[in-house]
């Protein structure tokens, strides 16, 4: 950790990479996948522009290691007998201008919408809850010990195959409510057996995914975890237990920690909280990634509301390693050469005013998916796009991804 390196400055990382600046592109699930849940033009289209937006590192959107439990329609997925090649095509892409590739792996848990027709699966049978909206989620079914197990091998197995791919590494995905969330938070998990209860118990299952992909991957294969910092609910994964986990993964040899917070339920990662916790306006999670990084020799990643070079400066100078951004490289996939050109230039965060938050929530989701949508047919994107016109064209890709999904998931 150095506190006067400048976020332009590379930096190598304890498994020997060296990221040729600090910012990284953060997941974010494009719902763009080609047949049978494969990466395709539209996704190559979409990391081409971010391939040449002088990134340190990408990490692509969410990459499920179950086809038949989905984040979301239009979701890409990778398997033990799924083809290889479009994957390897997605990872040349991304390292095309020196770039590192890492992929997000995946597992939705019960945040599964019912409209899919997929698996539900979760530590404890509790349906998400978003209020009167609950009812798009289907219900979860409460895990015997083989599917635990058989969680933990897909987790080794997609890593494994993203290695084979030439991805430069993979980040375990245990933020905003998915499957190890849930098993870390209390308020999901309420199991009675050795994977609930204390926090060792909770943080179990992370914890021996972890050490398996370290087993079966090359020693100088990135290995990255994206944790809550809170679930940002009363009686849920706070700080002090969010610092105990880590310092178990650095015991395990993680090589970075992405610091993020909340889930469907308490979209903090939007920020906005179910616990009257106040966020920063800009940089989110800064605080308690600060808390974080020094408790930790983990080098540290916050992603959460940056758009300007300066906000990101001050990221790294509160001690974390890699600043991460999302929505605003929607917007400006080339921001980070915008910076070094015009340090003042500031990126944008399209959000959603609308009084009804849920709705406002969906159509600030909708106005980013609808310029990565562009951006893989080409166009150039809006700055200023309606909130309810990019939310009725969500609907239909939705729908329209959706079916193809249930289709293709019936002739299996
Ligand atoms: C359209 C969209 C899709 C997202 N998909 C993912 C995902 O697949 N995995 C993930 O960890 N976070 C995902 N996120 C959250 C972002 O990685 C990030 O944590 C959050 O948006 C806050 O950062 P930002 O303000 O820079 O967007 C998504 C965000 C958006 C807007």
């Amino acid at each position: 950790m150095c506190m006067s390196s400048s976020v332009f400055s590379p930096v190598t990382l304890s498994n020997g990479i060296t990221l040729k600046n600090r910012v990284v592109k953060a997941a974010m699930e494009e719902n763009m996948a080609s047949y049978q849940s494969l990466p395709g033009e539209a996704l190559y289209s979409l990391y081409r522009y971010w391939a040449h937006g002088e990134l340190g590192m990408i990490i692509t959107g969410n990459v499920m290691i179950d086809k038949q439990a989905m984040t979301g329609p239009g979701g890409v997925a990778l398997e033990a007998k799924t083809p290889l090649a479009p994957f390897t095509q997605w990872a040349k892409i991304i390292q095309s201008n020196g770039a590192k590739a890492i992929m997000q792996i995946n597992h939705p848990g019960r945040q599964v919408l019912k409209a899919m027709q997929g698996k539900a699966l979760a530590p404890s049978p509790i349906p998400v809850n978003v209020g009167k909206h609950s009812k798009m989620f289907a219900t979860p079914r409460q895990m015997t010990c083989d599917d635990i197990h058989d969680v933990c091998q897909r987790f080794v197995t997609t890593a494994r195959r993203a290695v084979e791919a030439g991805f430069d590494g993979v980040e375990i995905h245990a933020a905003h409510g998915y499957l190890l969330t849930q098993f870390l938070s209390p308020l999901t998990n309420q199991r009675q057996d050795e994977w609930g209860g204390s926090l060792e118990n909770r943080a179990r299952l992370l914890l021996n995914i972890v050490s398996q992909v370290k087993a079966h991957c090359p020693q100088d294969f990135l290995l990255m975890v994206k944790i809550n910092s809170a679930d940002f609910q009363r009686g849920g994964f706070g700080i002090d237990d969010a610092i105990t986990v880590i310092r178990r993964l650095e015991s395990l040899g993680v090589h970075v920690v992405e610091v993020s917070g909340g889930s469907y339920e308490a979209p903090a990662m939007q920020r906005r909280t179910a616990d009257d916790t106040q966020l920063a306006r800009e940089a989110y999670f800064l605080e308690f990634a600060r808390q974080i990084a020094s408790a930790t020799t983990i080098p540290v990643m916050t992603t959460g509301g940056i758009k300007r070079a300066e906000v990101a400066q001050q990221v790294v100078d509160s001690g974390c390693t890699l600043v991460g951004m999302a929505s605003a490289l929607a917007v400006t996939p080339d921001l980070v050469k915008k910076w070094q050109q015009y340090p003042a230039y500031a990126g944008v965060i399209l959000k959603c005013g609308w009084r009804d938050k849920a709705l406002a929530s969906l159509a600030g989701m909708a106005m980013v998916r609808r310029q990565l949508r562009r951006l893989g047919n080409d166009l150039t994107t809006l700055r200023t796009p309606s909130p309810l016109l990019s939310l009725l064209l969500d609907l239909h890709h939705r729908k329209r991804m959706t079916r193809r999904y249930r289709r293709e998931l019936s002739s299996e």
